[in-house]
């Protein structure tokens, strides 16, 4: 392992942790409790009040410096009381706002009764140690330090943090710890940028977290309230003329967004770590679980519903019901009213991506979805039970199941041969599309998320040149992703 460096060891020692010390498993931990910081609690949020926005905390100097407490709290949603779980206090947790080259770094402190850990969803930053390591795992009542250095051409964009400790992901993630990570430098002139964090949340009578039956978890559970930034339908207004920039995020443990802003007009500046050369007019947008949008939103006069449109993501056949997943849904109203107003400047051009189709190729292989009839399905307790995994197998943190020569392209074709959509997600190393679901891509086209779309495939290249080291591929229904639906890559 790498040892705490002694100028980190110093800055935290000047913050207040006086004693530094190196957990059992070989990784730094901070063994005094750091005062948790009190945050506000947002208050009522029933339908259509203005929108609110997590606070933003940025980099400064190159460092972003960071508490994170993942604690349960009363809350309110919907106008209704709410046990949730949060990030230092408010659902979604804070905005961290980075540029390329900056050191993140963040003291996690675990107050659940759960194991927990912390994941920089999409960033390219070494998976090794303190970084981005899916591995690790802090007991309530721990702290765990990170550590996440970005490169300097660590690719702008959209990025989003959240638990990934393997078997409790999705009840936490569900239960409302997630937050938005927006990687600037590539400025374009707008009179508002919006960060719109959606998830889903499934609330008791009593406001306690409902937990997930098993037909769910199979399914990929969704939540009865579909949120915006934690508020149910909240209402944006604007006057018409105006050039709004909108960070989309689909924070849902399961559920499709497919979204739609009829009467206003609609550009598409990038999605996940991949940008479009110009900002592309569209009328719909479908994020997977774990994919975000980068938006222009153009302003027109009247009020549009901002819109799940519904997205069909298959069924387990009569087993599981399927039903009404991704169904339908309003997420927000924009009132657009007012003098018009005055034209702001117009969008610069931007870098065309890499293509990795000028790199030779140095290997291929093929990955597979599954879910197969579990050997103790009659048994008692396990109706309805399948096993989920890649290639047959469920997750094991012990196992490599790709073994990567560091440096080296990859193509990856992920196959689904099961009769529900899964989004495919790898860590630390983003694919460039080339081919989905029969179609080719031509545009360097470069994703952390792609679905793969029952019984079909998605081939992909992978840049293995930068951060060796031992990470994960899910799908991010996370439901199926704590049931087994993960496997290990390991670069070097
Ligand atoms: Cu957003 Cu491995 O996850
Ligand atoms: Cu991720
Ligand atoms: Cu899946």
């Amino acid at each position: 392992m790498e040892p705490i460096t002694r100028r980190v060891a110093l800055r935290l020692g000047a913050l207040g942790a006086l004693g530094v010390v190196v957990g059992g498993v070989g990784l730094s931990r901070t063994g005094l409790p750091w005062a948790a910081l009190p945050a506000p609690l947002r208050t009522a949020t029933r339908g259509s009040e203005t929108l609110t926005e997590p606070e933003v905390v940025r980099s400064r100097d190159g460092l972003l410096r960071v508490e994170l407490v993942a604690t349960p709290r009363e809350t309110t949603i919907a106008g209704r009381p709410a046990r949730v779980l949060t990030y230092n206090g408010t659902v979604p947790g804070q905005t961290w706002r980075v540029r390329p080259g900056d050191r993140i770094e963040v003291l996690l402190r675990n107050e659940l009764e759960t194991p927990t850990n912390l994941h920089t969803h999409g960033l390219v930053v070494s998976p090794r140690d303190n970084g981005d390591n899916p591995f690790v795992s802090v007991d309530p009542g721990q702290s765990f330090e990170y550590r996440f250095d970005l490169r300097e051409d660590h690719p702008t964009g959209v990025f989003w943090y959240h638990p990934h400790r393997h078997g409790t992901v999705a009840d936490q993630v569900f239960g409302g710890l997630y937050g938005a990570l927006i990687v600037e430098g590539d400025e374009v002139p707008v009179s508002r940028e919006r960060v719109l964090v959606v998830s889903d949340i499934t609330l008791d009578r009593d406001g306690a977290l409902a937990s997930a039956s098993t037909a769910q978890v199979m399914m990929g559970r969704e939540g009865d309230l579909v949120l915006i930034n934690g508020q149910v339908r909240p209402e944006l207004t604007a006057r018409p003329g105006e050039r709004e920039r909108w960070r989309v995020i689909n924070a849902c443990t399961s559920r499709y967004l497919h979204l739609a802003l009829p009467g206003q007009v609609l550009a598409l500046l990038g999605i996940d770590s991949g940008h479009e050369p110009a900002a592309r007019e569209v009328e719909q947008v479908l994020l997977a679980p774990g994919n975000r949008a980068d938006l222009l939103v153009t302003t027109r006069g009247g009020t549009s519903e901002l819109r799940s449109l519904g997205y069909d993501r298959g069924a387990m056949g009569m087993m599981m019901g399927g039903g009404d997943l991704s169904g339908p849904a309003v997420l927000a109203t924009l009132a657009v009213s007012g003098d018009e107003a005055a034209a702001v400047g117009p969008v610069p051009e931007r870098p065309a991506d890499p293509d990795l189709r000028n790199r030779p190729l140095d290997e291929r292989r093929e990955i597979a979805f599954t879910m197969n009839m579990s050997g103790g399905m009659m048994g008692p307790g396990r109706r309805g039970m399948m096993d989920l995994g890649f290639d047959g197998r469920p997750f094991d943190a012990d196992r490599v199941d790709q073994q990567v020569a560091a440096g080296s392209v990859e193509e990856w074709t992920i196959t689904n041969p099961t009769p529900m959509d899964h989004p495919f997600h790898l860590h630390v190393w983003p694919m460039q599309l080339l081919e989905t679901d029969g179609e080719p891509v031509s545009e360097p086209t470069w994703r952390d998320v792609v679905n793969v779309p029952a019984n079909g495939r998605v081939r992909t290249l992978v840049d293995f040149t930068h951060h060796p080291g031992r990470s994960v591929y899910h799908c991010h229904i996370l439901d199926h992703e704590d049931a087994g639906m993960m496997a290990v890559v390991d670069t070097r």
